[in-house]
């Protein structure tokens, strides 16, 4: 077919310039510029990984949205090596090597945190409340982990047994209470860790003056919001978070769940402070109290408790879920797991229900321990990327170099996953911890490392040695057919159908 020129004169102004023609020249010159500019000179061209690393991200944030950007990243780390290009300014590196550097054990100059995410930590958006977690400096982070750190020291979690014994005694009841109102007796388990880790977390931060803690299951609802609300913020941007803020919409009220978390907050620190100007003979070494006792300004005692409260509960409470998960799948290891803990409290000088000491479970019960360790190695709370940024000169990880001011992470799915280190990563092997080697402490990164490790750890591990302890020896688990064990990640990991329902049998009456 022949085309009908139009008879008119052109006129000659700017937009007659705007042809389909010069429009589809002009977006070739574009993107031949982007495409030459990121090919051939981008920082980390010379790194390997898939091609559209060299460009854009989109790929790497689309396995995000579905859950599964860990696996995903893992897979690109056995296909490219220890390091690989993830994004035009973003890379990945493993091994011993990869995870000493970028948690910053190996380096006189210090990664620091990707800006986003210490933006995040800040609860309060208030600079005076930067905590342990949103401090953008690892320096300053571990001067805050020396003004309180030893509250979480193995020590200091011996002494405060007495108070620990009256959380498990609570778990306790609340299985119990979950038990026999349930016509088969079917317990809906992620729901009581929780609690636990809540009850115990609080007791650490609060004192027990904790308003939130009255009611678990909306605490829970609350933490819930406040994670999807942090997700928005981080890979939305500020923008888009406060826009829906903004909007006076009852369904949208979980991303304002924050401004309630803060209140609690604030509310049971100043009921804490009131109970000990009324009883200072009862007052004891908690985080509360040490962080006062530092000259701390308020905004930032509250900061660090409303970060200990959100990273100490729903961890500890789902990481515990999936330990279970494991250990059922392993009959071998489940029978093993409570001979163990049978022989420790043995039938006739153990009593159903009662809390056990915790050094004779630590002692004697080193099955479950490295269980715990299995499990967590397998499904490492937080799996993925946490982005720190290299110092301006730029370093050198295993002979290659990368350049300064990029973002970079040694994933904690592919630490824990390293076939050398861990042989046949895949399995769950709870024994491969009988004999721990030095590379596989420094890859076990569930908790972090370095400077900014995790600073409830021993807490944690306690608390789930108690659980698992107290579990395995009080019921018999029976898994309900149908139920869906799988775990997925969402930047965390959780259980895939929201909970974990096992059936719970009394070991005796
Ligand atoms: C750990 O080492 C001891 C002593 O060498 C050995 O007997 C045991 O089988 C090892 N355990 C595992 C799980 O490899
Ligand atoms: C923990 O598990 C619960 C229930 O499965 C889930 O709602 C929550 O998002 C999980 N928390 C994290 C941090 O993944």
């Amino acid at each position: 077919m022949g085309l009908v020129l139009g008879t008119a004169v052109p006129q000659p102004t700017a937009l007659a310039y705007l042809t389909p023609q010069n429009i589809a020249v002009a977006i070739i010159a574009f993107l031949l510029e982007y495409i030459i500019k990121w090919r051939f000179f981008g920082p980390l061209r010379h790194i390997p990984g898939p091609w559209w690393s060299h460009y854009t991200q989109i790929p790497d944030g689309y396995h995000l949205m579905r859950g599964e950007r860990a696996l995903y990243i893992h897979s690109l780390h056995e296909r490219y090596g220890p390091t690989i290009r993830v994004g035009p300014t973003l890379v990945g590196v493993s091994g011993t090597a990869g995870v000493k550097m970028v948690y910053g054990t190996a380096l006189k100059k210090p990664f620091t945190r990707n800006p986003q995410i210490t933006a995040m930590f800040n609860f309060q958006r208030k600079p005076e409340a930067d905590n342990i977690a949103s401090f953008h400096l690892p320096g300053d982070a571990l001067k805050r982990r020396r003004a309180y750190g030893n509250i979480f020291s193995r020590g200091n979690i011996l002494a405060m047994q007495d108070v620990f014994k009256k959380c498990f005694e609570n778990y306790f009841a609340k299985l119990e209470t979950l038990r026999t109102a349930s016509p088969n007796g079917i317990v809906p388990m992620v729901r009581c860790f929780r609690a636990l880790a809540l009850d115990a977390i609080t007791e650490v931060s609060f004192g027990g003056f904790y308003k939130g803690a009255s009611d678990p299951d909306h605490q829970m609802k609350l933490l819930d919001n406040l994670m999807s609300a942090n997700l928005v913020q981080l890979h939305l941007g500020n923008a888009i978070y406060s826009l829906l803020k903004s909007i006076p919409w009852k369904r949208l009220d979980w991303v304002r769940s924050m401004e309630d978390f803060c209140r609690i907050t604030s509310d049971s620190t100043a009921l804490y402070l009131s109970n000990r100007a009324a009883n200072p003979s009862q007052a004891r070494k908690d985080s509360l109290s040490q962080l006062l006792s530092y000259g701390l300004p308020r905004a930032a005692v509250e900061g660090e408790a409303l970060a200990n409260v959100f990273a100490g509960t729903d961890t500890t409470g789902n990481s515990t879920a999936f330990i279970v998960c494991e250990v059922l799948k392993k009959p071998n290891v489940h029978r093993r797991v409570v001979e163990e803990v049978f022989n420790a409290f043995p039938e006739g000088v153990y009593r159903m229900g009662e809390v056990m000491e915790f050094r004779k479970v630590e002692e004697e019960c080193r099955l479950l321990k490295w269980c715990i360790k299995e499990g967590m190695r397998r499904h490492s709370l937080a799996p993925g990327p946490a982005l720190r940024v290299v110092p301006d000169d730029g370093v050198v990880v295993d002979g290659m170099f990368i350049p300064g001011k990029v973002d970079i992470f040694a994933q904690s799915h592919t630490s824990t996953h390293d076939p050398v280190a861990f042989p046949q990563p895949e399995e769950f092997i709870p024994d491969r911890w009988e004999n721990e080697t030095s590379e596989m402490r420094t890859l076990w990164t569930v908790f972090g490392s370095g400077p900014r490790i995790c600073i409830g750890e021993n807490l944690a591990m306690m608390e789930m040695q108690m659980m698992l302890a107290l579990l395995f020896r009080n019921y018999e688990l029976v898994q309900v057919p149908g139920t869906d064990m799988r775990i997925t990640e969402f930047w965390l990991r959780s259980m895939k159908a929201g909970e974990l329902h096992l059936k719970l049998v009394p070991r005796s009456v």
